[in-house]
């Protein structure tokens, strides 16, 4: 039920142990005015120090302010602990340059070469409207609750500036990025995070995950790539447990690698089916190393019987181009295919951490 620091070297809610809970949001800013952006950048900094300390989003607070003015916090998080609220801020291609190529906030030239917009993949079907927008936010907690206030509180607060574009809720944390926590299970029913890339592999990180020697303000930052995947569950149920096995490459009790007895012992590749996802997933074969944090989703029934359930994947690095496109290009022969459908997508470039009390977030890019 602890607070997460909220300031540091780089932003919470990445290497943070992962929590249980998310809620993830993208904005549309719906302002030309830079000064009123930032301006709400700097109101969404202060509600974010405060809601991760586990107060109330506003100095007055849910109950305590006067009675005739709508009060500066919902109210739901009364009484609740911090939960490990992190709150995670990135910035969208489009915030830079519209689709036409409009420099609305004179933005422009501060564009990171590495945050374009994804190349398109075989076999996704992506739906603009929950794809994309100008900001996002992801709010990781142990309690759902937590996550949904602060999501909601910054909605509040940049109302007239942002919009929400599309929001995702997800449960039961789909990776590791501790050693420390123990690996938990997909909808698929496999352990999931089990050679992710971990808090405690500081090396492996920098080279990885951490933007650096650019010179520019994402130095100590990294990029998000979501994408919301659909499991098409009953088709994967259906399936008997080997043909389930030889498709993730792994045993779905202990998780460990075909061939191998023990979840953490070494995959050997030659005893992996190739076309299995972790076969063509592998450093090895994908050339490259990303840091998976995603959440499973239930978002009710399709109208159709089945469940609209899947894993919102939420992956970090330190350049899109060399993280998630290069192994998801190395994924079009993967056997999970037949399973999964890729239906929102997103990049978001993630600044490094506040250096204190008076930082805020865009301080380096506006
Ligand atoms: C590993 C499931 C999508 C990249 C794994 C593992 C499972 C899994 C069970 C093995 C345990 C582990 O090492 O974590 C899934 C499911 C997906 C999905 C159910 C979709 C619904 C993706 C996507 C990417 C990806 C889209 C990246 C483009 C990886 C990587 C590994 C991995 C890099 C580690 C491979 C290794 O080092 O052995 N995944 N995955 N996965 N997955 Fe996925």
């Amino acid at each position: 039920g602890g607070a997460v620091p909220f300031e540091g070297t780089h932003q919470a809610g990445i290497t943070t142990p992962a929590q249980d809970r998310l809620h993830f949001v993208a904005f549309d800013v719906t302002t030309d005015d830079r000064a009123t952006l930032v301006r709400m950048l700097q109101a969404w900094t202060e509600a974010a120090r405060r809601m991760t300390r586990g107060e109330d989003a506003g100095p007055v607070g849910a109950v305590t302010g006067n009675e005739y003015a709508p009060p500066d916090d919902t109210g739901e998080a009364i009484g609740l602990p911090p939960a490990g609220l992190t709150l995670t801020i990135g910035f969208g291609p489009t915030l830079f340059r519209t689709a036409d190529g409009v420099d609305r906030f004179g933005l422009a030239d501060r564009q990171p070469a590495e945050l374009v917009e994804l190349p398109a993949f075989a076999g996704e079907e992506l739906r603009p409207e929950i794809s994309g927008g100008d900001l996002c936010v992801q709010a990781c907690a142990d309690d759902p609750q937590v996550a949904v206030h602060a999501v909601r509180n910054l909605a509040r607060i940049g109302q007239g500036v942002v919009g929400v574009r599309w929001s995702q809720l997800g449960f039961g944390r789909t990776s590791s990025t501790t050693s420390d926590q123990s690996t938990p299970r997909n909808l698929f029913g496999f352990k999931d995070g089990t050679d992710n890339l971990k808090a405690d592999q500081p090396q492996a990180l920098d080279r990885f995950v951490w933007v650096s020697g650019t010179g520019t303000w994402m130095d100590g930052g990294s990029y998000l790539v979501s994408r919301r995947i659909r499991m098409l569950i009953e088709v994967w149920d259906r399936q008997n447990l080997r043909d389930q096995q030889d498709t993730i490459g792994r045993t779905k009790g202990s998780g460990a690698p075909i061939g191998a007895t023990e979840e953490f012992d070494p995959v050997d590749l030659g005893a992996l089916p190739p076309t299995s996802h972790v076969a063509l997933a592998h450093p090895s074969n994908a050339g490259t190393a990303i840091l998976r944090r995603g959440y499973s989703f239930v978002d009710g029934s399709d109208g159709l019987g089945r469940l609209d359930a899947g894993l919102f994947f939420l992956c970090y690095q330190s350049d899109p181009a060399t993280g998630f496109v290069q192994v998801q290009r190395n994924l079009r022969t993967d056997k999970m295919n037949e399973y999964v459908k890729h239906t929102s997508s997103g990049v978001f470039a993630c600044p490094p951490g506040l250096s204190g009390p008076d930082d805020w977030w865009g301080s380096g890019l506006f």
